[in-house]
């Protein structure tokens, strides 16, 4: 597995060294697997869903054919049956009898194939004729993989499907009983939605409901996050105190994407021991690189929506958006226009409603660098 230039990446999977702790979620998660449980993994965004998959592949025994496929980038059926097939053709691509089988197979079916000139990865497009013809070649697919043995198919922003232009419940309830017949794979659907991929999975009316076990995906524990932190900067003669990782950790909200972030302009930008002010500067660099795409945003709403989008930043989590004391702290009118934008901003996923450990709901900014942005205006 190839190494990252700084121990703190901000894409991609290299390995558990650089991975901090999920060692519960990775042990559960596998468990599932292996009993033959598929698995719904929710999480709000950049909370390290897709990490977690690629880390559960790489603890699964070799004999484990192991598939990822960003449901999110498939803007079609089409488009999910040919990025499914090259997904399976890459898993498969490390054991040549496999390979053999699957290539012959596909090779029938014409596709035109090319390696994505980034990641390296091999491509392919079919030209189907029809949704039915998509739909015998996924099966034949599942069923050639099933035949090879253990194998995960992830398909992580799987609500994604509700956005092509098809019935996408015909689709739900077909690739549920295609699903249903495998013996050897099993599933991880995942993703940020947590609305639709709810009602996906846990309304009695979809063809998904209660087939699977649910994992809902927190933030990493803090004191596990220090201890990676330090122990980072000291493998590279690096020195970093308690109190500067809290100081990254509160900034960051403990989102994972976040401390990622500023963990690595952190660690850059340190010459012996890091200190407040290489944070505070590393924070207003990334406050600088966002400012225009936050700009932008504003202009996209009406002067209203972006002082409730303001308002909810200030005060951070907001448990009664309707309540007296915060409409006249922020002086926002009427509780009617309130929600009207809270309607708004949350249909655009800038704000999104949390439970905390005692189960009580709250609204908060989804993106944490704007709302640490705009608390400080
Ligand atoms: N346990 C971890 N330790 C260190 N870095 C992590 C960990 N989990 C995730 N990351 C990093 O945090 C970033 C966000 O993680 P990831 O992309 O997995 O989140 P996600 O929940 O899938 O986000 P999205 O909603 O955008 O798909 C990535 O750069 C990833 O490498
Ligand atoms: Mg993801």
């Amino acid at each position: 597995m190839a190494e990252p230039f700084n121990p703190f990446p901000i894409y991609g999977y290299f390995g558990p060294s650089y991975f901090c702790n999920r060692q519960r979620e990775k042990e559960n998660i596998i468990s599932a697997l292996r009993n033959g449980r598929n698995i719904t993994l929710y999480a709000p965004r950049r909370i390290g869903k897709t990490g977690l998959i690629h880390h559960v592949f790489h603890h699964l025994d070799k004999k484990w054919n192991c598939v990822y496929l960003d449901v999110q980038e498939a803007f079609s059926f089409k488009d999910f049956t040919n990025a499914l097939l090259a997904a399976v053709l890459n898993s498969v691509s490390k054991n040549n009898s496999v390979l053999k089988k699957f290539q012959e197979w596909i090779l029938t079916l014409r596709p035109v194939m090319s390696a994505n000139p980034h990641s390296g990865s091999l491509q392919l497009e079919i030209d189907f004729a029809s949704d039915a013809q998509q739909r015998t070649t996924v099966k034949e697919a599942l069923r050639l993989l099933d035949s090879f043995g253990p194998g995960v198919i992830a398909l992580d922003e799987f609500q994604q499907i509700n956005a092509w232009d098809t019935d996408s419940i015909s689709i739900e309830g077909w690739l549920r009983s295609e699903v249903q017949q495998l013996k050897n794979i099993r599933f991880i659907f995942s993703g940020s939605q947590f609305h639709l991929l709810s009602e996906m999975f846990n309304s009695a009316k979809r063809p998904f409901y209660a087939s699977t076990q649910a994992f809902a995906l927190g933030k990493i524990n803090a004191s596990d996050y220090i201890t990676f932190i330090q122990q980072h900067f000291k493998d590279n003669r690096l020195k970093i105190g308690k109190e500067e990782i809290s100081q990254i950790l509160s900034w960051a909200d403990g989102n994972t994407y976040n401390i990622q972030l500023l963990c690595n302009r952190v660690f850059s930008k340190t010459k012996k021991e890091t200190n407040r002010e290489v944070i505070d500067e590393s924070i207003l660099e990334i406050y600088a690189e966002n400012k225009l795409s936050y700009l932008a945003l504003s202009t996209s709403m009406s002067r209203y929506q972006w002082r409730v989008l303001t308002a909810i930043a200030q005060q951070g989590k907001v448990y009664q958006i309707t309540s007296k004391d915060f409409i006249t702290t922020y002086d926002l009118g009427s509780s009617a226009s309130v929600l009207r934008a809270l309607e708004f901003l949350t249909s655009r996923e800038l704000v999104y409603q949390y439970l905390d450990d005692a189960g009580k709901p709250f609204y908060e900014i989804y993106d944490i660098i704007l709302m640490r942005w705009l608390q400080k205006k």
